[in-house]
């Protein structure tokens, strides 16, 4: 066997279908596409008939292949640049109160029972599943403030094998007494969870980055005082590692952010004085920004991640994500389980439709651009997109392999229907049970059969 042949692990031949960039949705049909053992793209071949696959295998074995029929294609797998893993415990449950009070009264009680790491293990355990399952290959996790709950999220996030940053929240004011960290309590067990994840890390080997990276994570400003938020910034610089928040969802929250930190011009600089706004920051929501705000947003690199499921639900707002997109800010959806009721990013799409609608129907969001943010949008907000979002030579297969006509699929093919008609019915109408097969790294997830 030739070296190539011998260093591919797995050719899909089929369509392909990805953005190449925020205007335009490549497909690829007839398209052959190998990845090697490390996991990468090794090479793209595009518009090979049926009977002249063999002649471009290079030498590759036949049981390699996995050849799609024409109900099937591969997409990249799914960013979700926000989501809150205990959260999915009550995901579907008590929309009906604006953040403040959905926080109090929802939220901090639940997120309280993640003392018990048993306990978090078992939300956990189905929280990755279920984000596993509807395709995201990639997401940003927000835990709790506990520690060993963390840990625990990221052994689940090791075993079931997603790409993932994983935070330990930080509270250190306006919480219950029960959430409440002390300022050396809360940058202790930080710096502790950050060592934790980088000797795992540390006793694997990567070919590129370790698939499990710790995030910082300051709640939101209202939760963390000037001297945690100063300690934070200074880990986040210490360890080289990203740093994710909330900013501008809510106008009550804006206000009361405001009044704590007087001597900041606004929300937005309140993280960046405090060295936590940056290239790797990750701000969700981003509802009701200034110009100013969303200028410094822009110079500091930083991205947001737009969860418009989760503004509609807990009634924050509608955030202008037409504007970010021609200020060429980075922005990827997030689903915000549990502010979002669904921890799929095809819901996190249509919802970002419907809001740009709500908010401009003239200029609304389009298909490409929507399909963009779901991939490639999220994987520049997490500054992966030198490894994932799209299919790049070189890159990592990080891919959802669609089947139109699963059993029991929610959507139904017609003789008419072409590639393109297919795949726009899955992005409106499929769910979970389209997607046959996940892949990170190349390696096949072992998607649980709920
Ligand atoms: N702001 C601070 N905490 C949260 C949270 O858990 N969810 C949402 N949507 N916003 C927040
Ligand atoms: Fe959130």
């Amino acid at each position: 066997m030739s070296p190539f042949a011998s260093s591919i692990s797995k050719v899909f031949y089929g369509t392909f279908i990805h953005s190449v960039s925020i205007k335009e949705i490549e497909y690829v049909p007839n398209g052959l596409l190998f990845v090697n053992t490390h996991g990468r793209i090794a090479k793209i071949v595009k518009n090979v008939p049926k009977d002249q696959v063999r002649g471009v295998l290079d030498g590759v074995a036949d049981s390699k292949v996995v050849l799609l029929n024409d109900d099937q294609f591969v997409i990249p797998g799914f960013v979700d640049s926000h989501i809150h893993a205990p959260q999915y415990a009550y995901c579907g449950n008590g929309h009906d109160i604006p953040l403040l009070d959905w926080l109090d009264t929802l939220t901090f009680p639940h997120e309280a029972k993640f003392k018990d790491a048993s306990y978090a293990r078992r939300v956990y355990t189905k929280a990755v599943a279920r984000s596993l399952r509807n395709g995201t290959t990639s997401a940003c996790w927000f835990a709790t403030i506990h520690l060993d709950a963390t840990k625990e999220l990221v052994k689940v996030i090791e075993e079931q094998g997603q790409r993932a940053y994983v935070g330990k929240v930080n509270m250190n004011q306006n919480s219950p007494d029960i959430l409440r960290e002390t300022t050396q309590s809360s940058v202790a067990d930080t710096r502790a969870f950050i060592k934790f994840v980088n000797a795992i890390n540390d006793a694997q080997s990567f070919d590129t980055k370790p698939l499990v990276t710790p995030i910082i994570t300051p709640r939101f400003a209202i939760s963390c005082t000037s001297d945690l938020l100063t300690e934070l910034g200074k880990l986040a610089a210490e360890f080289d590692i990203p740093v994710q928040s909330h900013l501008c969802e809510n106008l009550n929250e804006i206000e009361f952010a405001k009044s704590l930190f007087p001597n900041s011009t606004d929300y937005t600089s309140v993280y960046a004085d405090h060295g936590l706004l940056t290239h790797r920051s990750i701000m969700a929501h981003c509802v009701h920004m200034t110009d100013e705000e969303l200028q410094l947003m822009k110079d500091r690199k930083a991205g947001i991640s737009h969860c418009a499921s989760s503004n509609f639900n807990i009634k924050s707002g509608l955030a202008n994500v037409r504007k970010m997109i021609d200020m060429d800010l980075k922005v990827g959806l997030g689903t915000d389980v549990a502010g979002g009721f669904s921890s799929s990013i095809l819901d996190a799409f249509r919802t970002a439709r419907t809001c740009s609608i709500a908010r401009s129907p003239d200029n609304s969001l389009l298909v490409p651009e929507l399909f963009y943010l779901a991939t490639v949008g999220g994987a520049r907000v997490m500054e992966l997109d030198d490894i994932i979002g799209n299919f790049v030579v070189g890159k990592e297969f990080d891919a959802i392999l669609v089947n139109t006509a699963a059993k029991h699929s929610p959507l139904d093919i017609f003789e008419h229907d072409t590639i393109h008609t297919k795949f726009e019915k899955y992005l409106f109408v499929g769910d979970d049970r389209n997607n046959e097969k996940v892949y990170v790294q190349g390696k096949e997830v072992r998607l649980p059969d709920f």
